[in-house]
């Protein structure tokens, strides 16, 4: 079922909620031209609650610049089949005027020091508009509670892939007080390796192909990591850096909860312990990320 406005929201998610004698409710926020990846966050907000809210909205608060909002794909007849064949109860597709009535709001979540590297070095008020956008989500998603019943558990899902968001709504949400679950969600790749993404429809066969570099070099830090060899991150940048398709931005281990990178004895000595290996780079016009925990 589509739903428009946060009233319309709020109304059928509470009969639903009352319908199914349910006690708990899902939100999955995306930008939409979903993919497999999308649909792994929703199958499991639909295994692990009586109801599940996927939202489709492409803010404008998070693109830099006007084209790139403008060239986002969006395929909503596609994506409302996908999630009605994996069962979600309620799509919230929204305008800008809904969210935003009376143009961009003047008070906005500051995502903080942890925003300011990373994608954010590339993307100055990225991770501050989508932050806010999430933070509205998160209150129209709020499950409501019927007289004399316990609360509705809430839970929102965020996938791994964009690791650095994650960390961020889970900062915010602890920093903040939300009252909400944040469940974090693996990547899910293709066979050969790409991280599932939205723009991978941009790639040419080539790139696509030059894009399995970075999968590949993350794969190699992983499997180094696991044998308690020392990380090597040069070598795995130098196979990046080897292909002429591909024009490496970052390549680095970081401590997964503040994003710092991690110290140099990390590196070069036998490695244990946690890290997130993140990469982002330029393939043909199109930039990629993707990461790897690490836990050894
Ligand atoms: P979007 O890029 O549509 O992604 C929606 C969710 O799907 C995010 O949590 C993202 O991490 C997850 N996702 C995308 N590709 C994935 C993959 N291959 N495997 C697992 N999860 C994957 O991220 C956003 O939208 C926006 O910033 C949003 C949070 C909706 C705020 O506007």
């Amino acid at each position: 079922q589509l739903v428009t406005t946060a009233a319309q929201l709020r109304a059928e998610s509470a009969r639903l909620l009352q319908a199914k004698g349910g006690s708990s409710q899902g939100l999955v926020p995306t930008m939409g031209a979903l993919h497999e990846g999308h649909a792994e966050l929703a199958r499991t907000a639909v295994e692990q609650n009586d109801v599940v809210v996927v939202s489709i909205f492409v803010n404008p608060l998070q693109f830099g610049e006007a084209v790139d909002l403008e060239r986002y794909p969006r395929t909503l007849e596609a994506d409302l089949a996908l999630l009605d064949a994996v069962g979600v109860d309620l799509v919230f597709a929204p305008d800008v005027d809904e969210v935003y009535p009376g143009g961009e709001p003047r008070v906005r979540i500051s995502a903080g020091p942890m925003a300011g590297k990373w994608e954010g070095a590339s993307r100055p008020g990225h991770f501050d508009g989508a932050l806010t956008v999430v933070a509205k989500l998160l209150h129209y998603g709020t499950p409501g509670a019927a007289l004399g019943a316990e609360l509705p558990a809430y839970r929102a899902y965020f996938g791994q892939k964009d690791a650095q968001q994650l960390t961020l709504v889970q900062r915010m949400v602890a920093d903040l007080n939300f009252s909400v679950e944040i469940v974090p969600v693996p990547i899910v790749r293709s066979p050969d390796g790409l991280a599932l993404s939205s723009r991978n429809r941009f790639l040419s066969a080539e790139e696509r192909e030059a894009a399995l570099v970075l999968s590949r070099a993350l794969r190699l830090v992983e499997e180094r990591a696991n044998a308690h060899l020392p990380l090597d991150l040069d070598s795995a940048r130098a196979l990046i850096e080897s292909q002429p398709l591909v024009e490496l931005d970052y390549f680095d281990v970081v401590d997964p909860g503040t994003l710092e990178p991690l110290a140099e004895n990390c590196r070069e000595t036998p490695f244990r312990g946690e890290g997130l290996v993140l990469v982002a780079a330029k393939v043909g016009p199109i930039r990629l990320i993707d990461n790897v925990p690490l836990d050894s």
